[in-house]
């Protein structure tokens, strides 16, 4: 597996891969890999001819005090991961290439970017969009893979490859969780023995919530107020929002209906945590 450090050379050796193969994957990531990353990269390396995993942590996407600097980073561990599960060619670019002095532009999502994460964190879809479309167009993929752990963004991501017509199949793969049922993600990392346990809740919430719209429930106001009832019963979890919306659009709805996504956001501890479950309403 190769490790590539450059934008040039990486252009050069995505072009060499495009033309060697049919298929080429690619899975961005900002490091700290886990199961969840893994599982994409496997799946990746199975179906397409080669992958590309990248990892840069996106300065963009961080609000001030959102944690930069304090962001996991272990490169050497990485490389390991994304080798051992299949990965062609690891590209690590640092900050002053994807943003040299004087970068001032960006790629702005409408609607779909507003809402929830949107909201909460003002400018991070700005931030991921932009540092996506710079790595779709260096690497030119035939296949761009996302995890549904962060639903919005794979809509957002799906949105922009569509509005900007860009040549690349955007993919997304099932969240991978722990067996209590908490999505894996790199922020797990900072959750003490004890704030773990009690941020399985948001999966626990997501859980209930569907096996009631499953039962015939479709009031989301009730559903909602329950799920923040039972994340409120623990001491360490703080809820930022909980939603039921359409699955395309993220727009709220009060009687459900159609594909629906059960949105989840709360602090446990010091960690922002995220979890999602999609239900078919019949
Ligand atoms: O999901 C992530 O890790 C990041 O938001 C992404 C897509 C790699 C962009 O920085």
């Amino acid at each position: 597996m190769r490790v590539v450090r450059t934008i040039p050379e990486m252009r050069v050796v995505a072009e060499r891969l495009r033309r060697r193969h049919r298929t080429v994957g690619l899975v961005p990531t900002m490091g700290a890999l886990h199961e969840g990353h893994a599982s994409l990269i496997r799946t990746s390396a199975s179906r397409y001819g080669a992958t590309i995993v990248t990892i840069f942590v996106n300065p963009l996407q961080f609000g001030p005090g959102e944690g930069y600097r304090r962001y996991p980073r272990d490169l050497a561990q990485d490389v390991r991961r994304a080798a051992a599960n299949g990965a062609d060619v690891v590209f690590v670019p640092g900050a002053p290439q994807m943003y040299p002095a004087g970068f001032q532009t960006a790629v702005e999502i409408g609607e779909l970017a507003a809402r929830w994460e949107g909201r909460s964190r003002p400018g991070h879809f700005r931030g991921v969009a932009t540092v996506v479309v710079k790595l779709l167009d260096l690497i030119q993929p035939t296949h761009a893979v996302f995890g549904q752990k962060d639903y919005q963004q794979a809509l957002v991501i799906r949105r922009l490859i569509q509005d900007l017509n860009l040549p690349v199949a955007f993919q997304m793969l099932p969240t991978v969780r722990e067996p209590g049922g908490l999505a894996m993600s790199s922020r797990n990392r900072s959750l003490s023995v004890s704030e773990r346990r009690q941020a399985t809740v948001l999966y626990r919430a997501l859980d209930h919530a569907r096996g009631r719209i499953r039962s015939g429930v479709r009031h989301a106001p009730s559903l909602i107020a329950q799920m923040r009832h039972m994340i409120d019963a623990q001491p360490a979890a703080r809820v930022d929002y909980v939603a039921i919306v359409d699955a395309k659009t993220l727009r709220p709805q009060a009687r459900l209906h159609g594909r629906v996504a059960i949105l989840v956001a709360a602090c446990v501890g010091r960690a922002r945590l995220i979890d999602n479950l999609l239900v078919e309403v019949s």
